[in-house]
C-alpha cells in the first residue's frame, strides 16, 4: 500500500504521515504549502507541492506513486475567515474535493479517510454527541465539511471506494516540539500567548449553561488523532466497500476555565483569567461520544489534557524561547 497524505506538511497531517510511517505504511505527501511547512514532511517521504484544484497533477501523482489509499487532510479551517470567505472556502474544500475525488476514481486507488469536523454538528444539545446527532453546522467551515462527507460517501457508494470520514472533535498537543502547531487560533496556543506577554488569558464568556459557567471541549491528543487515521486506514483495507462515520474525541469534557487553571500550573504561571464577551457561535458543550470508533476500530485515546498541554508548551518555547521566563 503507498498512502497519498494531503496536506501532509501541515501540522495534523504531519503527525498522521509519522503514525503511517511508524506503522509501516509507505506515504507521499501533497501539500500546496499554503500553511504546510516543508520541514515537517520526514527524510525519504516524497513531497509532492501542488493543489488538490489541480487534476493534471493529481493524476500524475497517483499514477508514479501507484497510489492505492488516499488521506484526505488538505484544507482550510478556520471558522471565523469561512464566514468572510465562504466561496474560497467551497472551493478549496469542497471543490477541492471533487476534483481529487475524481482523480482517485481513475486510478487505482481503494481506499479514501477524510478529514472532518465536529463542525459539523453545530450547537448540538446534549451530554455526548454521537455520529447520530444530526448535523447542522453554523459555519460555512462546518458546511464545507458536510458536503465533503456527502461527496466522499456517494463516490464510495457509486464506484466501491472504501471510506471514513473522521470527525475531529478538539485537537492539541505534539509528538515533539517541533511538529507543534504554530498557529495561534485555538484555546490553547491563545492562553499561551497571552502569558507569554504577561496578560492574563480570556475566557470567552462565564455565563454559559455549564457547571463553571464557561464552554466544555473534548480535546484530543495529534498523536492519538493520527493513529485512528492509521487504524481507520487499515479497516478500510481489511474490507472493500466500508463506509465509515467516526468522532475522534475522548469522550471526556473540559471547560475553558479547567483548561486555563491547567495551563498555568503546567507552564508553571498563576495568572487568573479575565472574562472577556462570548464569542458568537460558540456553543455550550461539545463532547463526542467515542463509544462508536472503540467498536469499529479498536481504537481508544491513550493521552491526556496535561499531556497535551505539555507537549504544546514544548513546541511554544522553541518558537518563543522569551516564554520561558515569562
Ligand atoms: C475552545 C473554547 C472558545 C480562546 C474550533 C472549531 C472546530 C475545530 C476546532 C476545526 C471556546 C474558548 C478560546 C480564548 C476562550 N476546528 N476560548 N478564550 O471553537 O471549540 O472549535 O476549533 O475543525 O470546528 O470551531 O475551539 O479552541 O477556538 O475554542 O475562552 O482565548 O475556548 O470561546 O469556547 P472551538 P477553540
Amino acid at each position: 500500500m503507498t498512502w497519498l497524505i494531503t496536506g501532509g506538511a501541515g501540522y495534523i497531517g504531519a503527525h498522521v504521515v509519522r503514525a503511517m510511517r511508524d506503522a509501516g505504511e509507505r506515504t507521499v505527501v501533497y501539500d500546496d504549502l499554503s500553511t504546510g511547512v516543508a520541514e515537517r514532511v520526514p527524510e525519504g517521504v516524497p513531497l509532492v507541492t501542488g493543489s488538490t484544484l489541480d487534476a493534471g497533477l493529481l493524476a500524475r501523482t497517483l499514477t508514479e506513486h501507484a497510489v492505492t489509499g488516499v488521506v484526505h487532510l488538505a484544507g482550510k479551517k478556520q471558522v471565523g475567515e469561512s464566514v468572510d470567505l465562504p466561496l474560497h472556502y467551497y472551493r478549496e474544500n469542497v471543490e477541492g474535493l471533487r476534483v481529487l475525488l475524481e482523480a482517485v476514481t481513475a486510478a487505482s486507488v481503494r481506499s479514501f479517510v477524510f478529514s472532518s469536523s465536529a463542525a459539523v454538528y453545530g450547537m448540538p444539545s446534549g451530554d455526548q454527541v454521537t455520529e447520530e446527532t444530526p448535523c447542522v453546522p453554523m459555519s460555512p467551515y462546518g458546511e464545507t465539511k458536510l458536503a465533503g462527507e456527502w461527496l466522499v460517501r456517494a463516490t464510495g457508494r457509486a464506484t466501491g471506494l472504501s471510506t471514513a470520514s473522521l470527525r475531529y472533535f478538539n485537537v492539541a498537543g505534539a509528538a515533539t516540539p517541533e511538529l507543534a502547531d504554530v498557529g495561534v487560533f485555538n484555546l490553547v496556543p491563545m492562553v499561551f500567548e497571552k502569558l507569554t506577554r504577561g496578560e492574563p488569558p480570556r475566557v470567552f464568556g462565564d455565563d454559559y449553561p455549564t457547571p463553571d459557567g464557561t464552554c466544555v471541549r473534548d480535546y484530543i491528543h495529534v498523536v492519538d488523532l493520527a493513529e485512528a487515521h492509521v487504524a481507520a486506514a487499515r479497516a478500510l483495507d481489511a474490507s472493500p466497500g466500508r463506509d465509515l462515520t467516526l468522532n475522534i474525541g475522548r469522550g471526556e469534557g473540559v471547560s475553558v476555565r479547567g483548561m486555563i487553571d491547567l495551563i498555568n500550573a503546567a507552564t508553571g504561571h498563576d495568572r487568573p483569567p479575565v472574562t472577556a464577551p462570548r464569542r458568537a457561535g460558540d456553543p455550550a458543550r461539545v463532547v463526542a461520544s467515542a463509544d462508536r470508533i472503540r467498536e469499529e476500530l479498536g481504537w481508544k485515546a491513550r493521552y491526556d489534557v496535561q499531556d497535551m498541554i505539555t507537549s504544546a508548551w514544548a513546541g511554544w518555547l522553541l518558537l518563543h524561547p522569551r516564554a520561558a521566563r515569562a
